[in-house]
């Protein structure tokens, strides 16, 4: 019988293997274009220069971001290019203070602190750390409150002053406002959002 053969069976692994391989290296492209900034279900990096709302869709029976008219952040129009480098500047930022060691993006990280997914969207900006900062925006209270979190407790637990530089505060700023864009299938739940009636 050539069931008895073991070059058989090799042969079938072999083969098996090298199908699969082909179907994984399929499956990881299709979801890197999916999933990548400007792919079909993550927004480009310049959604930071529109307004970002969050609206209940009844349909989906969840929260979808919804991009707005022109809103552009610190005033500036930011190109492809200048977006890029922004968020690369916040990405390093972010690994390099750790900031998932107490915070939760995209479902990883901690709990200790609030989750950051959605905290551009977070009604706690305009109700009090606008006021707290005297800011003027959303985006300029951010970068006080990030550059001395310490100066401007809202909770329970304080996050401390991790030195964060004005430049690094602006692109972790970006970051929060482009990772907000992104639908998250109504991830985190029970989240109060800033109103945009
Ligand atoms: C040691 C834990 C810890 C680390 C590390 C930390 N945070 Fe925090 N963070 C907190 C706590 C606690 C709060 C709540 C502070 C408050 O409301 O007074 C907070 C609040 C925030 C908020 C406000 C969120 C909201 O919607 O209310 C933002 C934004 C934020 N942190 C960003 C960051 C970023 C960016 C980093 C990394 C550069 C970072 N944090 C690192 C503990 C931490």
């Amino acid at each position: 019988m050539y069931t008895a053969d073991p070059v058989f069976w090799r042969a079938g692994a072999v083969s098996s293997t090298a199908v699969m391989l082909v179907v994984l290296i399929f499956l990881t492209a299709d979801s890197l274009a999916v999933i990548r900034p400007g792919g079909a279900n993550v927004p480009p990096y310049t959604v930071i220069n529109r307004e970002i709302r969050y609206e209940y869709d009844s349909q989906a029976g969840r929260d979808r971001p919804v991009i707005g008219a022109d809103q552009p952040l610190f005033g500036h129009v930011y190109s492809d290019g200048e977006a890029a480098a922004l968020m690369r500047k916040a990405k390093l930022t972010l690994q390099s203070r750790n900031c998932m060691n107490c915070h939760t993006f995209f479902g990883n990280g901690a709990y200790y602190g609030p989750d950051l997914t959605k905290a551009w969207l977070d009604p706690v900006w305009t109700q009090m750390w606008m006021p707290m900062t005297q800011a003027d925006s959303r985006e300029k209270a951010m970068v006080a409150f990030l550059m001395n979190p310490e100066k401007y407790p809202t909770w329970s637990r304080q996050m401390p002053n991790l030195k964060i530089t004005r430049e690094e505060a602006e692109a972790v700023t970006a970051y929060l406002k482009w990772m907000s864009a992104v639908d998250t299938n109504g991830f985190p739940i029970h989240f109060g959002h800033i109103k945009t009636d």
